[in-house]
């Protein structure tokens, strides 16, 4: 039975530091208002994705995004099934879709918005918003083409717990290079040693980090992945080797508090290195085996027409089971404010998801 109302979570207040309990709100909206009009679908979430970028967004500043206004429904990218389809659609009841959909419970979308998804071998719908999605792609490029990756290569890799530095590890294993990870807990450091085969994780809120880092990168690394930025960055600026590249994807120890500046930043002259940022932002999708139909999406952001390529790569990679994952799924839309700060306080291991479980029996499937 339809329910009488659903919730939304708005964002609030600009947070001056830390995410808080007054950041967010929830918002209760009538389900009857939900109609979908012509080329419009409503679609029941099933999953959220939780990303480190979201507090960039809060800044009240323009990124690669628009910042996010007060009192809009917090921006993410989630997975859902169709309920019911407006005039002139093509997607069907019970369609898995993906989109930008937000943290909402239900909504109403334009078709062109959503991408149809099957899942294929080897992966999971949760995936979507993973390996085969922003995150994986992420991963990819930055190694790829930002990091012109090569078999031999060493290539550091930090926050490489989380959502994209764990497939950055395999994908780096996967292309033939020595993998040396940095993770802020001992348990994260054992996962990526012991299953996703990393050759030594370092932990880098340990005592002796600085002292083991030093040894471990001996002669130095030839591409560094970065997602954390900060000192980590300043300090991997000293184990450059000549014509070293730094996929400058990310910088999460500066997003809830004033940067930290680089100091050793002379040795990318000495060293004739390359640091080079990138941004990946995509609504995933992968050729559905039987519809043959797509639906447009504005390709805005680096790389987008060699998405089909590179989600070809990912899904045989998913499939022969070379790209282990951890789902670090939290219950309920009501969590997803309390569950985003995981992210910079380390809380999360693998991506981080919200669900939905009060799913109807339409939904079960998924
Ligand atoms: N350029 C792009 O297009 C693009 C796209 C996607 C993501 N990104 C970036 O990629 C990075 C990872 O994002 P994600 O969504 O996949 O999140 P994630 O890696 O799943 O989670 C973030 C991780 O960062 C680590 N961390 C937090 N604060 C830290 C600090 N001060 N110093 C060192 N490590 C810290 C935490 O692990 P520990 O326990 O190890 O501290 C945490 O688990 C972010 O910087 C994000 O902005 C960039």
């Amino acid at each position: 039975m339809a329910p009488t109302q659903y919730k939304q979570i708005l964002f609030n207040e600009r947070p001056a530091d830390q995410i808080n309990a007054t950041t967010f709100r929830t918002h209760l909206a009538p389900f009857a208002a939900l109609v979908p009009g012509d080329g419009e679908v409503l679609v029941q979430v099933t999953y959220l994705s939780l990303d480190a970028a979201m507090r960039a967004w809060m800044r009240p500043v323009k990124t690669y995004v628009e910042p996010l206004a007060i009192g809009e429904v917090m921006r993410s990218g989630g997975l859902g099934v169709v309920l019911k389809a407006g005039k002139g659609v093509k997607l069907r009841e019970g369609d898995l879709v993906s989109g930008a959909v937000g943290w909402t419970e239900y909504g109403v979308f334009k078709e062109s918005q959503l991408r149809l998804l099957q899942v294929p071998t080897g992966a999971e719908a949760l995936d979507f918003l993973g390996a085969l999605g922003t995150t994986g792609l992420t991963a990819y490029f930055g190694l790829i083409d930002v990091g012109k990756l090569k078999a031999g290569d060493t290539l550091l890799v930090s926050g490489a717990a989380g959502a994209t530095g764990s497939l950055v590890c395999q994908i780096g294993t996967i292309l033939g290079a020595r993998v040396i990870a940095i993770a802020g807990t001992a348990e994260k450091c054992k996962w990526l040693e012991e299953e996703l085969g990393v050759e030594t994780a370092l932990n880098y809120k340990a005592a002796d980090f600085k002292e083991r880092f030093k040894k471990t990168l001996g002669a130095g690394f030839d591409v560094y992945f970065d997602n954390v930025g900060g000192e980590i960055l300043d300090l991997a600026l000293t184990r450059m080797k000549l014509k070293a590249r730094v996929v400058m994807c990310g910088a999460i120890s500066g997003y809830n508090s004033k940067p930290v500046g680089l100091v050793n930043y002379q040795t990318i002259i000495s060293q004739r290195a390359e640091l080079k940022g990138f941004i990946v932002y995509a609504c995933s999708s992968f050729p559905h085996p039987t519809r043959t139909h797509t639906f447009p999406v504005r390709f805005r952001f680096d790389y987008a027409a060699q998405y089909p390529a590179a989600l070809a790569d990912l899904g045989k990679w998913l499939a022969e089971g070379k790209l282990k994952r951890k789902f670090h799924v939290v219950q309920g839309i009501e969590k997803a404010g309390e569950a985003l700060p995981l992210l910079y306080s380390g809380g999360n291991i693998g991506k981080l998801y919200v669900s939905f479980p009060s799913l109807s029996p339409l939904l079960t499937a998924y």
